[in-house]
């Protein structure tokens, strides 16, 4: 059984690279952007730092804005922080939490509003140690609504006193140690969310014998949460046989790549099951860490709303941003037995309000 999802309207087409006096490069094909995370010519945009204790202070010491001299190390702090997570525990957990968090729902709950960040931030900043994980989760999603370039004044102040309060929860250690752990959080923050919120959106209405694992790679691929990244050009190089200059603004779209026909076969067909070949983590020496964690913690609570959810109302539409993917809102119907009922029946044990 297949589904078809059609690209988002603002998704470019795959062709060969192009090129806007406004916008710089614009890489579509999988192969080319592939070929541009591995090329040391094309770099992440760094951040420039700030005083201990803001935004720009986080920025400034995290790997995912850091040079290339201090990358290496800065990663390294992040992946010793995720080395001792287990994603069975962390699927198990978030599964636990959503099923919690059902039960307290009374009959009716918006996936975005309640569970998508809340629940897989509360297992991650609970297993990275943070000292208290339930005030970690708005103080994290402030900082994430702020995290890239181009975030309003109103969100940067936000996200400064954000920066603060998780500064008092994070497990102690040196400033670079502190920021790449409460990093983590971030990264994971929007992403995972649009993950989910996608998933359900996509895939609640499969049959049971899709395995979830295979609906999020499909998921991940067909709307995936992060659409793209951007990288700027530091030394001539060639892509796909264009010249990019030094200076010129790379963007590279996930969105088109994972599309691409010469990679997937029917590409707009969600068939669970195909081969991975998605590029909606990246690649390369700055692809994402955090790949099977994102995965268990989505895991975790999309198969507990496919247990016991139906859809009541999607409008369809997205927070705003140039390449995240978060569904705005999205309104479920719970039933299903409440967690620690015993197995589940499938009998509807909670009527709609
Ligand atoms: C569906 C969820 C996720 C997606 C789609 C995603 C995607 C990505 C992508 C595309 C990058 C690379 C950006 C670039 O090369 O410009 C990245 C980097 C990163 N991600 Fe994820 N991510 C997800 C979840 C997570 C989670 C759960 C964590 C942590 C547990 C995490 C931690 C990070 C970190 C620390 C980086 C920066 C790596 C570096 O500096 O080298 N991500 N992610």
């Amino acid at each position: 059984m297949t589904v078809e999802i059609p690209p988002a309207p603002d998704t470019p087409p795959c062709g060969p690279p192009t090129f806007a006096s406004d916008g710089g490069w614009t890489v579509t094909r999988h192969a080319d952007v592939r070929a541009v995370l591995l090329d040391p010519a094309c770099r992440v945009p760094v951040a420039g730092g700030g005083p201990p204790g803001t935004l720009a202070g986080l920025r400034g010491l995290v790997s995912r804005f850091s040079d290339t001299d201090r990358h290496p190390a800065r990663r390294a702090l992040g992946v010793a922080a995720l080395a001792p997570l287990d994603p069975d525990d962390l699927r198990h957990e978030a599964a636990r939490e959503t099923s919690a968090a059902l039960d307290r729902a009374g009959g009716r709950v918006d996936v975005t509003g309640a569970l998508a960040r809340r629940v897989p931030l509360r297992v991650l900043a609970a297993r990275l140690g943070l000292a208290d994980p339930d005030a970690a989760v708005p103080a994290v999603a402030a900082v994430a609504a702020a995290w890239h370039p181009g975030a309003d004044r109103t969100r940067v102040v936000a996200a400064d006193r954000a920066v603060e309060v998780l500064s008092t929860m994070a497990p102690a250690g040196t400033p670079e140690e502190r920021a790449n752990r409460l990093g983590l959080l971030v990264q994971a923050c929007d992403a995972t969310a649009g993950l989910i919120g996608s998933a359900v959106r996509h895939g609640l209405a499969l049959p049971p014998a899709v395995s979830t694992a295979d609906l999020l790679a499909e998921v991940l691929r067909l709307d995936p949460p992060v659409r793209g990244t951007r990288r700027v050009v530091t030394a001539a190089t060639r892509v796909a046989g264009r010249d990019l200059a030094v200076g010129d603004p790379v963007l590279l779209r996930f969105d088109a790549a994972n599309r691409d026909p010469v990679v997937v076969a029917d590409p707009d067909r969600l068939r669970p099951g195909r081969p991975d070949g998605t590029l909606t983590f990246g690649a390369g020496p700055r692809g994402c860490p955090g790949t099977r964690l994102a995965s268990a913690l989505a895991a975790g609570v999309v198969s507990v709303l496919r247990s016991r959810c139906r859809l009541v109302h999607d409008p369809g539409d997205h927070e705003p941003h140039p390449l995240l993917r978060v569904p705005r809102r999205i309104d479920l119907a719970v039933h299903g037995p409440r967690s620690g009922d015993g197995p589940q029946t499938g009998r509807t044990v909670e009527v709609l309000r």
